[in-house]
């Protein structure tokens, strides 16, 4: 159980914003910091062998952890690790296969849910929490330390489908079909992710993340039960356990349904994708919920004049006090490190 007395700390500019307190500063941070845009990443993940023997070795996914805070002045590290440890815990065959993303073996009926586990997951990720452990007395008193887990409808995606797929067809289907299995997996991924996340909060992190990047998949008929619901289920979770982390809620895509996202769940900020737009934002969002989002990665990547166009617009429309810094989406591979630097500029300047 976790010290529910203890008092969160202060002076960090992602958690003050969260827990309503005056900022010292627009925090800024970005989604796959960590990752193969940097050539630092490349090399200690050539070491490693694998993308997932680079998530199950404390030390190097301790290093790629920090790796960007080295480089840029952030107010985040965000845990290295994948949403996908989780099916793999569960028992499901998990592998990443370059240019082609994860496989992971299929789960479509009663009794392949019924034979996942959910008791032993922690144990079975206990090398993510050795990790939290390397990394947070490296971090510098302002940085925020940032923990994760998928959204269960995410999640179930990938189990369904065997892993990225164009349109998730066949775990839509059985959402649509409300078939019964389908509400057993995502019961049994809303219990194992509330393990996991208190887990990562007892080895050390302050702030929770929980990505919901297919939410857009779910017409308002399903949202309430596969999107909304899970992820109160998992916040509920977690709290009955003591934990008192703020949490930001990653729904990608739900556009106007950001504002029941915000109303139907107790979390302390939404993540935005890029196309929502900035005046809608300002006014529909900003007086409900803390905001982070939402520079299109294919402009951060792009560069060039619409870069700092693209940030001042974001940073005009959204006041610092109630805005984090960052992208719609997850950094892209191909992205120069000039243009983040050049990012983090442009946000600095204009809060001057
Ligand atoms: O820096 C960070 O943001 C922390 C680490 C992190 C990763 N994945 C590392 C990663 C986080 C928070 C994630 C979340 C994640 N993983 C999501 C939700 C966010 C999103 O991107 O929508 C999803 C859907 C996944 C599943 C996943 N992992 C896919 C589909 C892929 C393949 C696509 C790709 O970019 O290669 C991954 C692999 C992955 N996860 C990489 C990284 C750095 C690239 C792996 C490599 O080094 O080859």
């Amino acid at each position: 159980m976790i010290d529910v007395s203890s008092n969160p700390p202060r002076g960090k500019a992602l958690i003050d914003i969260l827990n309503g307190l005056p900022v010292s500063r627009r925090p800024l941070w970005f989604m796959r910091q960590a990752g193969r845009y940097l050539e630092e990443y490349r090399a200690v993940r050539k070491k490693a062998g694998s993308f997932l023997d680079l998530c199950y070795n404390p030390e190097m996914a301790a290093e790629v952890t920090i790796q960007p805070l080295k480089r840029f002045d952030l107010d985040a590290a965000i845990l290295f690790s994948d949403i996908l440890v989780i099916p793999q815990a569960m028992g499901c065959e998990l592998g990443f296969v370059q240019n082609e993303g994860p496989k992971v073996s299929t789960v479509r009926s009663m009794a392949e849910v019924k034979k996942l586990k959910i008791d032993g997951i922690v144990d079975f990720l206990s090398p993510v929490m050795e990790t939290v452990k390397l990394v947070k007395p490296q971090l510098e008193n302002h940085v925020a330390f940032i923990g994760f887990c998928g959204a269960p409808w995410t999640v179930a995606t990938y189990m369904i489908e065997g892993g990225t797929s164009s349109d998730r067809f066949l775990c839509k289907k059985a959402a649509f079909d409300g078939e019964p299995w389908f509400d057993l997996l995502i019961d049994k991924l809303v219990l194992a992710s509330i393990d996991y996340l208190v887990a990562q909060v007892e080895a050390g992190v302050e702030v929770l993340q929980i990505f919901d990047s297919w939410a857009s998949d779910l017409p308002d008929l399903q949202r309430e039960k596969y999107c909304y619901g899970p992820i109160s289920r998992i916040i509920e979770g977690v709290r009955a356990k003591g934990v008192t982390v703020p949490i930001i809620g990653f729904a990608k895509g739900l556009g106007a349904g950001q504002i029941d996202f915000c109303q139907n769940i107790s979390v302390q900020a939404i993540g935005v994708e890029s196309s929502l737009p900035l005046k809608w934002i300002a006014e529909n969002l900003i007086d409900k919920t803390v905001v982070q989002g939402n520079l299109d990665p294919v402009l951060l990547d792009a560069g060039g004049p619409g870069l700092k166009k693209g940030v001042h617009h974001i940073v005009s429309n959204l006041p610092k006090e109630r805005h984090i810094f960052n992208l719609g989406h997850g950094v892209r591979q191909t992205t120069d490190v000039k243009h983040i630097h050049q990012m983090i500029e442009f946000v600095r300047e204009y809060d001057q």
